[in-house]
């Protein structure tokens, strides 16, 4: 959708599409299978172009699909500019671009930054060639403490439960934020930066509209790489205080955005997303100033219970961190590393409800929506059985914590069995469960009270009603536990219910709800737009 007031003379632009689009993130694995391995694939996702372009979605973003040894199931690279074969080969990328082109999607990809695979044929020369030498100055080795090296150089520890630091035989030690197969690259050598210069014009010379970056906070490290405070509580969740945390969001990081921006900017209409973890309003914003990212990844939304405070207090800062760079405000609610909302907002029933009203209120944000493929068919988390548990955390933390695969279980198409159209093979590599028969796309397609309905139709007006238009928020008085707000531009106004009662209904005309109205009253846990 174009936007037609308010708007300063870049955004007026068509090549500015991505300011107010809606984005679907296609975990590749998951998503659709076509050559029957149990995995999805690059040909999968070709064939369900169709249903895409019905739902309302704008642009893909596909998780990496290179060449991979998948250790942290393809975020762990061994060469940026090929396919796996687990997934297709570039003849296939280049076919899924253009079909998605014909059924007016854009393309963006992922792209991995922080680190490579210990499989990158650089991490192996680096093995080979010995402390000291250029091969290892491209990640990050150092000696170890104590008489015998047998320390760590630091106490830093992994995202993925562990320290951060593996040793090789000669005695040396890696650096690794994630898994010790994802060593981290060195950002002091010019090697890295040309590198991911070439990767970068690589996709966008094969047609990419963009890219979405991989721990985008992370890279640049501090000099010394000085020791975590121990008397820090950095919590458990990966939004903390990063002024705390040495290992993330340091200054040198910007010249990296800034080195990225100017490739992108040689490709008019192109653009970057970055994974921003990063708490501070303040520095958040950093990294979305005018030669930097695009669009930089909120997470407040989806950190928020179910509850009208705490999700207007997100959206607040989601929408205050941007307007001084003059960036778009970006939502999301899901994705491959978090509990489906589903889950998260209670599960069953009073879940999908809530799902369903929070759905609303995102979509009647000004800015980008990142959807995560399956929220729109209401799926939720799935208990997985230990044996099938995949994701690296669950050994590394040594079986205590379970992991992602819950959220990345693969998609139910069609009929009333396992795979569900998914796969032709009979095991998928997470198994699906029986009870998502009623959850199909098929099923829900002719369903006019479906999740996937209610997305389709929220996605289309949103697209064609000029009722959303305008960058800003008005916020009315509301009762407990609700809110009402009001885009300042168009006039749309969007309440929600998280009170355990119904509340009378702002003035105006019901465009959407996402549950069924009590007379002129607004439910609990439900949304409701208004004209
Ligand atoms: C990001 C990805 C996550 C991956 C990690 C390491 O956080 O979203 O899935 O495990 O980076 O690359």
């Amino acid at each position: 959708m174009r936007r037609s007031s308010d708007l300063q003379p870049e955004i007026a632009d068509e090549s500015a599409w991505w300011r107010d689009a809606v984005f679907y993130q296609v975990y590749v694995r998951s998503f659709a299978d076509a050559n029957g391995d149990g995995v999805g694939d690059l040909d999968g996702i070709r064939s369900r172009l169709g249903y895409l372009e019905l739902l309302g979605v704008d642009a893909l973003w596909l998780t990496p699909f290179f060449t991979s040894p998948m250790a942290d199931h393809g975020y762990d690279v061994a060469d940026p500019r090929d396919v796996d074969p687990l997934f297709g080969d570039l003849a296939a990328f280049d076919r899924l671009v253009t079909e998605a082109r014909a059924h007016n999607l854009k393309v963006t990809i992922d792209l991995v930054p922080n680190h490579t695979s210990d499989r990158h044929a650089w991490f192996q020369a680096a093995l080979r060639a010995g402390p000291g030498s250029v091969e290892r100055d491209r990640f990050i080795f150092r000696d170890g403490g104590g008489f015998d090296g047998s320390v760590p150089p630091n106490n830093w520890s992994s995202q993925f439960g562990g320290p951060a630091w593996t040793r090789v035989p000669d005695g040396q030690w890696y650096l690794h934020l994630f898994a010790p197969e994802q060593p981290d690259l060195n950002w002091d050598n010019p090697e890295v930066a040309a590198d991911l210069a070439r990767t970068l014009r690589f996709w966008l010379d094969r047609g990419v509209d963009g890219f979405r970056i991989d721990v985008a906070h992370g890279m640049a490290k501090p000099y010394g790489l000085p020791n975590i405070d121990p008397r820090v509580e950095l919590g458990a969740g990966v939004m903390h205080d990063n002024a705390l945390d040495p290992r993330f969001d340091n200054d040198g990081v910007h010249e990296i955005h800034r080195m990225i921006r100017k490739v992108i900017d040689e490709y008019p209409g192109r653009m970057a997303v970055g994974e921003v973890w990063v708490a501070d309003d303040e520095r958040y914003a950093r990294y979305l100033r005018p030669d930097e990212l695009h669009l930089g990844f909120n997470f407040r939304l989806l950190e928020a219970p179910f509850d009208a405070d705490a999700v207007r207090s997100a959206v607040e800062h989601g929408l205050g961190a941007v307007r001084s760079v003059g960036a778009p405000a970006t939502w999301t609610l899901s994705n491959h590393d978090v509990p489906r909302h589903v889950t998260r907002y209670g599960g069953g029933d009073l879940g999908a409800r809530r799902a369903r009203a929070m759905a609303l209120v995102e979509l009647a944000l000004p800015g980008v929506v990142y959807l995560y493929n399956g929220e729109e068919l209401g799926l939720p988390d799935v208990e997985l059985p230990e044996w099938a548990l995949q994701d690296p955390i669950w050994l590394r933390s040594g079986r205590t914590l379970r992991g992602r695969d819950g959220c990345r279980v693969p998609l139910p198409w069609e009929g009333d069995t396992p795979p569900f159209g998914f796969s032709e093979a009979v095991t998928t590599w997470l198994p699906q469960p029986n009870e998502w028969a009623g959850l199909t796309a098929e099923s829900q397609l002719e369903d006019p009270e479906s999740m996937l309905s209610f997305y389709r139709h929220a996605l289309e007006l949103r697209k064609s009603q000029p009722a959303f238009e305008g960058d800003e928020l008005e916020w009315y008085g509301a009762p407990p536990g609700c809110f009402a707000f009001r885009r300042k531009g168009g006039g749309l106004i969007c309440a929600l219910n998280t009170s355990g009662g119904p509340v009378p209904l702002p003035p105006g005309e019901i465009l959407l709800a996402s549950g069924p109205m009590d007379g002129n009253q607004l439910p609990p846990d439900t949304a409701v737009w208004l004209v």
